[in-house]
């Protein structure tokens, strides 16, 4: 017994030293690296000196009134209980949080000042949350499954739309049971008799505004030419373009705007800009919607979309460009911005004295963020925070809730210790990597460019990066950048702006904007007999 009480004692001490020992040579290991690499500012390459703080910063009286400010705002914040009579989405495609501080700095830097002090239009929101992303079996989402979580309210599949999880990519079979089948804010809005639409910078059939009024197995079955490249038949499973103009609640929204004709026509017709449709079954679906909407005016470019009078029409189809839009930084005038588009949807639906549902999407972001093109991301951020801007300004906070979101990530991270100012689209001002070179404080984990030499010595890009299509530099060799899964920002005004915070799933976001306007589900709240 003696013995063996001692055999455990002994054991367990020298586990103790042992356990002591390894820390202690951890720390030995450790110790100098942290020091001389991770602390030391001359060697790590951080700024210090006040250079560059603002005169009025260095007074701690500035941070002192300017928290106290904020705090009394806070504290005087009611909850704002009515009912939402309109309610907007607005949905970044691909925009991380990551790349929301990174515009916010473009922006100052752009207008002459520092750039980190910024604040972008939805960031002065009173409530924000985060939104959880993942798709039912995906870990990183895509911009299918995410559209049908916060339209539908339901997690799906990964590249499938309006349908739940027993459907499979590209199952016709699954995806045409109409028990798989999806309702959205579209359809609730619709059935309170409210107005409805949306508005992207990609094209009217592609995955974020569709979620929310096809129901398909596959997101690029987007005309029946796209059905029968992924060896399905089209007359079986109807392609999105079809489902838009025929069936509700496509059928029945009174704004659409964005890109994408040649899924609208067939080949033998060519489109307003110059190029062949795409359609092979002779379907001219535009002539169909026109038919279908008499008094509804299609319009294919800025001047047409400014010059419709909003009272003389009853539905607005403005389609303005063959496929996606352009970048804004490389459009032409013929190109409406999306703050324009925004605005003018925004005065028709208004018309309707029972509120409107609107989904309003910057779908340009996640194309820039796939290319790397971390300039022309950026920017296309500002114009989506232009369009929120004006939304705001043009609605009243007591009668229009607005929900500004993304549907998942870019691997996108803003590096190094750069000083305070240092151009975000530049090189990291204060130091270089393990070899001395200096290296871009924007930086994607998979892209096209890594900017290697074949030794691994990295290439200095110092004036290489002044060009908007700059291609930013990545740690993983793809052709195109990749999604990410990280949280990403959900940001709130207007009636029950309050419920839109702390950490949540996606798909609560639809159904917390229908219980806020009474539709769908949240009708019952407003009617007494069922409360
Ligand atoms: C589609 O799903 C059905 C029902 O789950 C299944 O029987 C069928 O094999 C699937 N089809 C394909 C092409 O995978
Ligand atoms: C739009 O139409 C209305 C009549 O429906 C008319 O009174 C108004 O002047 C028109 N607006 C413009 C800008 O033409
Ligand atoms: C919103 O409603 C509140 C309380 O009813 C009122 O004090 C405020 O003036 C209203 N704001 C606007 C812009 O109408
Ligand atoms: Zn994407």
């Amino acid at each position: 017994m003696q013995l063996v009480k001692h055999y455990w004692f002994i054991s367990f001490m020298s586990f103790v030293v042992l356990g002591l020992i390894t820390m202690v040579n951890a720390r030995e290991i450790h110790a100098p690296n942290f020091l001389t690499r991770g602390m030391d500012p001359e060697k790590n390459g951080m700024a210090f000196t006040n250079r560059k703080v603002p005169v009025d910063e260095m007074e701690a009286t500035y941070w002192q009134n300017q928290a106290y400010s904020e705090l009394r705002q806070r504290l005087k914040r009611q909850p704002n209980l009515n009912t939402a009579k309109n309610i907007i989405l607005f949905l970044g495609d691909g925009m991380p949080l990551t790349s929301v501080a990174a515009a916010r700095i473009h922006k100052g830097q752009r207008d002459g000042f520092l750039g980190e002090e910024q604040v972008l239009s939805f960031e002065k929101f009173p409530y924000s949350g985060l939104s959880r992303t993942y798709c039912t079996n995906a870990q990183v989402a895509d911009s299918a499954c995410t559209s049908t979580a916060y339209l539908c309210g339901v997690k799906t599949n990964t590249l499938t739309l309006g349908v739940n999880a027993k459907v499979n990519y590209n199952n016709c079979t699954e995806s045409s049971n109409p028990n798989n089948h999806l309702t959205s804010l579209y359809g609730w809005a619709q059935a309170a008799g409210k107005s409805t639409g949306f508005v992207t910078t990609t094209s009217l059939t592609h995955a974020s505004p569709s979620g929310g009024y096809a129901h398909v197995a596959n997101r690029f079955w987007e005309c029946d030419a796209d059905v029968l490249d992924h060896g399905v038949d089209p007359e079986t499973c109807v392609d999105i373009a079809q489902q838009l103009v025929t069936t509700a609640p496509g059928k029945k929204l009174d704004v659409l705007m964005g890109g994408g004709m040649g899924k609208f026509l067939p080949n033998s017709i060519t489109d307003a800009f110059g190029n062949k449709g795409e359609r092979l079954d002779g379907r001219n679906l535009l002539t169909r919607w026109q038919n279908a909407n008499p008094k509804g005016k299609i319009v294919n470019n800025r001047e047409q979309l400014l010059r419709v009078n909003i009272s003389q029409v009853s539905n607005i189809m403005g389609i303005f460009q063959s496929k996606l839009m352009k970048y804004r930084l490389e459009a032409n005038d013929e190109q409406p911005t999306l703050a324009e588009m925004t605005g003018i949807a925004l005065a028709f639906l208004s018309q309707n004295t029972n509120g409107y549902f609107v989904f309003i999407e910057g779908g340009l972001i996640d194309i820039a963020n796939h290319e790397n093109k971390a300039h022309i991301a950026l920017d296309e951020i500002l114009e989506f925070n232009k369009a929120i801007q004006l939304a705001r300004d043009m609605t009243d906070p007591n009668e229009t809730l607005i929900v500004v979101t993304a549907d998942h990530g870019h691997p996108l991270s803003i590096a190094g210790y750069p000083e305070r100012g240092n151009n975000i689209l530049g090189l990291n001002n204060m130091g270089g990597d393990s070899d001395g070179i200096p290296y871009a404080t924007l930086n994607y984990a998979v892209g096209p460019q890594q900017y290697q030499y074949e030794d691994g010595m990295r290439m200095d890009l110092t004036g290489q990066m002044s060009s908007a299509e700059f291609v930013a530099p990545s740690y993983i060799k793809q052709d195109i950048g990749v999604h990410g899964g990280e949280d990403v920002g959900v940001y709130a005004s207007g009636p029950y702006e309050h419920l839109f915070r702390g950490v949540m799933q996606q798909n609560l976001i639809p159904h917390m904007m229908a219980y806020a306007s009474c539709i769908g589900n949240g009708a019952k709240k407003c009617d007494p007999a069922k409360s």
